[in-house]
């Protein structure tokens, strides 16, 4: 870790008791000037912090700028290896770059933009710079096939819950896994493995996750679909490691669909009129129950009973 970021890390642990530039330098063996410098490159990357005479440095206030340290702060797993880019192309390519190193652990990667952010079906996501969070959390899965896949619906809660947490915000999970405010879309959720091919299990799975926190100058055709948490800045660095909290605890406990019942009263879509697609035919139904797998069930106008496993269906969704 740089210097810069163990004073970070030092400042947002001390949680607004203020530290000496003399505790700084001692603490990380290195001259008072050293420590000045890096306080001011704090300040520059947008973090404010207000130094008192005879008193020391404190942060106040949250920050504009994404850390690994400032994530890492927040963290309950502290030892988590968290990787912070101020551009890429999409940080799904990039854990899957890493996967492809033989990753053990868990690794979390996170953009202030994308170049090229993907999302469902094939789909781009919008991933303008400052405005939004762009993370994905790559790990290796212990338990079944179906495990990694009911992680997807997993990642719903998780980012229900971190919202709820960290804006004070109810959200809703529009089915498989899109979280509404309103009418509008805030958060995609993009899930993918890397398998090995010759067990057929998953290697690896990325969890990608996007969320628009101010962004309001979304492009026309996406204009009347999207939205955001707010116009209020809010620290996304807190947002990433709530997320990241909620959604490691939710992956222990994913052989026992501990996150189900969550889910299933959070969905915008149960016992909604709702139209789907399967094999280039959209149906009417209702949509009438979700499985332990995360699976939409749903009733078609002529009686019969449906089983979606994936796909997207359209409903109607109050303001
Ligand atoms: C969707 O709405 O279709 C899913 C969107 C998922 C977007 C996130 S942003 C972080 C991660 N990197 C990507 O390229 N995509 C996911």
């Amino acid at each position: 870790m740089s210097l810069k970021d163990k004073i970070l890390k030092a400042l947002l642990d001390s949680k607004n008791v203020p530290i000496s530039g003399e505790a700084l330098a001692k603490e990380n063996s290195v001259s008072r000037n050293a420590v000045w410098k890096a306080i001011r490159t704090l300040r520059s990357e947008g973090f404010e912090i207000t130094s008192a005479t005879n008193k020391g440095y404190c942060l106040v206030g949250g920050t504009d700028a994404l850390s690994a340290a400032a994530v890492s702060c927040y963290l309950e797993n502290r030892s988590l290896k968290v990787l912070t880019f101020d551009s890429i192309d999409s940080t799904n390519s990039e854990a899957k770059r890493i996967a492809g190193d033989n990753v053990t652990e868990p690794v979390l990667i996170l953009a202030e933009t994308q170049t090229g952010g993907r999302g469902r079906m094939g789909r781009s996501f919008f991933s303008p710079a400052k405005t939004g969070l762009y993370m994905s959390y790559l790990y290796r899965p212990e338990g079944s096939l179906s495990d990694s896949v009911a992680v997807t619906s997993a990642a719903a809660v998780a980012v229900v819950r971190a919202i709820k947490e960290v804006a004070g915000i109810d959200s809703g999970i529009k089915w498989v896994n899109d979280i509404y405010i309103g009418s509008k879309k805030v958060c995609g959720i993009l899930t993918e493995a890397v398998t090995d091919i010759e067990s057929g299990t998953a290697h690896c799975v990325i969890v990608g996750i996007g969320i628009n926190v101010t962004t309001d100058d979304f492009p026309l055709e996406l204009r009347t679909k999207a939205g955001a948490l707010g116009t209020v800045k809010l620290d996304r660095n807190r947002l990433a490691a709530a997320v990241t909290n909620r959604l490691e605890a939710l992956i222990k406990g994913l052989p026992e669909r501990t996150f189900i019942d969550e889910y299933r009263r959070h969905s915008l879509v149960l016992g909604k009129q709702i139209v789907y697609k399967k094999n280039g035919r959209e149906t009417a139904a209702t949509a009438i129950g979700i499985d332990d797998n995360g699976a939409l069930m749903v009733r078609n106008s002529d009686g019969t009973e449906t089983t979606l496993n994936t796909g997207e269906i359209s409903v109607r969704l109050r303001e």
